[in-house]
């Protein structure tokens, strides 16, 4: 009886001495782990964290643990930090002083931090950042000064941060970065720079940054990007320049050198797609434009980038994009054109349509007539992500969504009416050299049709043609100073999605009837063939006419054989007419035409060499 008592007695303090032990491990140990938090500041035993945000502390608290790893005095009012600060808590690993009232660091201000790999320096006042005041911070990799008042980074400031992965520098008013401030920042990997006052692109300073892969350059007001200004950035494969409102073109070889993978150009003021500066990225696989006034996009525009898998030009005033203007982007995968001034998105803008994934067409006033048809055959394979297009004309479509759109109403809506050319009249048409020619073409079609015209040489004119001939807005074809070379049939073509259809005029220019000028009482006087009337027009007439005294000139200069004969008969008239007026005019200027355009007919005529002399009466 007594032995049990005994027995289980022993076992009670058996269990007890494990619990002793238990507790003699064990609460020291808690103890460590509660205790040593600074008033007003929340801490955190297993994290290891202090976090004292918004407590108006004017100086770094006292009774923070010494293990700290993370330590928060964001929102406070520190105003300087002496050398050494924090030496004491030499296991720190994370160090966030935003948005204090700091403008005075010590060098050496984080010494014997050989953990730590954060520190944060956002929205203080900081004006200048003294030499040593980052030494010995050999483990960090993230340091951000941003929105401070930083005028100048000065050389081997960033020196001891070997490690240094991604760096903060925006928001300053930084107008100068020094050649070697980045010198040491050999594992960087991310720098972003914005709202500063620099006026160019830090050239020199990249050179030490061998391993930056992401470079954002955000809100600068610079206006140009000179060739090769990223040249020393081997490894950089993002590369992002938003907000250069003064940014208005891009030189061809900015970029050169460089071997992108992003590239972004947004909210800028490019008016184009910067093509020649694109070309060497032939690696590029994601380009964002958004943002910038561009119009348009010609054909061939990417022809040389044909890892390109993205295209983003959202918000900008796209109205057109040619035919083939994806020519050569096989992989093209997402395009966004959100917010533009796009009718339509034809087919044979890109090289393979099926390749297209996601689309992007929402904000524009589409035309939903054939054009688009192919977007709702491919609509299974496509995302809108959740934005489908929305039509805007004809009329009766307004407002429809791509995706409430079944097939059987599509066939009755997304039609297009082939072109049906108006003006048959005029389909022989007579002029005199010279003379200032138009042949008309007006055409129906929905949508509206496209007017071209082919010479009788085969040659087509279309509104980018200059010249001699060229294209006028409502498809007449103005033809300047005749050439009895012209003569020939024109054929106008009005072509859209739907077909297209053509007209054929005849011109025949006669020669000048140089033969039928007269002198009579003191005026020049001149009689055209089809002149039915009695009384010869004068000179002066026909100035305020058809024609103007530049063309009879010229027409008669035309008209000669030799450019001796064009001397001879200008000087026969101007000595005349100054006979006739009785006034003199002391220097007289002369284009004219010369005859032997008739050998070269095939290539240039229509840029013909026009001559000038000027002459001195006597
Ligand atoms: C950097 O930190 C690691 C642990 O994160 C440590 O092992 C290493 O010693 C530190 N380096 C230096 C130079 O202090
Ligand atoms: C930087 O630009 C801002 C705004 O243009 C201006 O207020 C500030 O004074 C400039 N700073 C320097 C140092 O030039
Ligand atoms: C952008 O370009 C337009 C016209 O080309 C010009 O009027 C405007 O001032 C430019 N904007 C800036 C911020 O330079
Ligand atoms: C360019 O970048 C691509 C993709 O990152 C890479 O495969 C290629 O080797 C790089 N070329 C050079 C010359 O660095
Ligand atoms: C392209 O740039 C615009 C404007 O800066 C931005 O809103 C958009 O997110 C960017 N798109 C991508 C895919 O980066
Ligand atoms: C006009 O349409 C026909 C077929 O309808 C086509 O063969 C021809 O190539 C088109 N011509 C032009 C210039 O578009
Ligand atoms: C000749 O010209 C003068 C003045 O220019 C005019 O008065 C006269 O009527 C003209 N004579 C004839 C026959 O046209
Ligand atoms: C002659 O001129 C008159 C008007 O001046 C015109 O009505 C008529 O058709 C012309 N005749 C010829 C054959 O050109």
């Amino acid at each position: 009886m007594l032995a049990q008592q005994k027995n289980m007695l022993l076992k009670n303090l058996g269990c007890s001495q494990v619990l002793l032990a238990f507790v003699a491990i064990v609460l020291p140990s808690l103890e460590s782990h509660t205790m040593g938090c600074p008033a007003r500041c929340e801490c955190n035993a297993q994290q290891r964290s202090v976090v004292c945000h918004r407590r108006r502390m004017q100086n770094v608290p006292e009774g923070i643990p010494t293990e700290t790893k993370i330590l928060d005095l964001s929102k406070n009012l520190l105003g300087s930090i002496r050398q050494a600060r924090f030496a004491s808590f030499s296991e720190l690993e994370f160090l966030e002083l935003n948005e204090n009232l700091i403008s005075n660091i010590e060098p050496g201000a984080f010494s014997k931090l050989p953990f730590l790999q954060s520190l944060s320096l956002r929205s203080n006042r900081l004006k200048l950042i003294q030499l040593g005041v980052f030494s010995s911070l050999s483990n960090l990799t993230s340091l951000d000064i941003s929105e401070n008042k930083i005028v100048i980074l000065l050389d081997y400031m960033f020196e001891d941060l070997k490690r240094l992965e991604r760096l903060e520098v925006g928001d300053n008013d930084l107008v100068y970065i020094s050649r070697h401030a980045f010198s040491g920042l050999h594992s960087l990997r991310e720098l972003t720079l914005e709202h500063c006052n620099l006026t160019a692109v830090p050239t020199e300073a990249f050179h030490s940054l061998h391993n930056l892969v992401t470079l954002r350059l955000r809100h600068l007001n610079i206006a140009s990007v000179p060739p090769l200004a990223f040249r020393h950035l081997p490894k950089l494969r993002e590369l992002e320049l938003s907000h250069w409102t003064s940014l208005e073109g891009l030189l061809p070889r900015s970029f050169q050198s460089l071997n992108l993978t992003s590239l972004s150009l947004t909210h800028t003021n490019l008016t184009a797609v910067p093509h020649d500066a694109l070309r060497p990225l032939i690696n590029l696989r994601v380009l964002n434009l958004s943002s910038n006034p561009i119009t348009i996009i010609e054909s061939r525009t990417f022809s040389l980038l044909s890892h390109l898998q993205e295209i983003h030009l959202s918000g900008a005033l796209l109205c057109n994009i040619e035919a083939h203007a994806f020519h050569g982007l096989k992989k093209l995968k997402v395009i966004n054109f959100a917010r533009n001034q796009l009718q339509t998105l034809e087919q044979n803008a890109f090289e393979v349509p099926g390749s297209i994934q996601v689309l992007r067409l929402d904000g524009n006033p589409l035309a939903c007539d054939c054009r688009l048809l192919w977007i709702l055959q491919h609509h299974q394979k496509m995302s809108f992500e959740e934005k489908p297009p929305i039509c805007s004309t004809p009329a009766h479509t307004r407002g429809m969504s791509f995706r409430d759109l079944s097939d059987k109403l599509l066939h009755n809506h997304f039609m297009c009416q082939k072109p049906h050319i108006t003006v048959k009249k005029q389909r022989h048409q007579v002029a005199i050299e010279g003379q200032l020619v138009f042949l008309q073409c007006h055409a129906d079609g929905d949508p509206a049709p496209s007017i071209s015209w082919i010479s009788p040489w085969k040659q087509r004119i279309t509104y980018k043609s200059t010249g001699r001939m060229t294209l006028l807005q409502d498809g007449t074809l103005q033809i300047r100073y005749a050439q009895i070379v012209d003569s020939g049939s024109y054929v106008c073509i009005a072509s859209n999605a739907g077909g297209n259809d053509t007209h054929r005029s005849i011109l025949t220019v006669k020669r000048f009837p140089s033969q039928s000028l007269t002198f009579n009482n003191g005026t020049l006087m001149y009689m055209a063939n089809d002149y039915n009337g009695t009384d010869p027009k004068s000179i002066d007439g026909l100035m305020s006419g058809e024609y103007d005294i530049m063309t009879v000139l010229v027409a008669i200069a035309i008209g000669c054989f030799t450019f001796l004969g064009v001397v001879l008969v200008c000087l026969l008239i101007l000595f005349l007419w100054s006979r006739s007026r009785g006034k003199k005019k002391p220097n007289i200027h002369v284009e004219f035409v010369p005859q032997n355009l008739e050998t070269t007919t095939t290539g240039d005529t229509q840029r013909p060499v026009t001559r000038q002399i000027s002459m001195r009466m006597i």
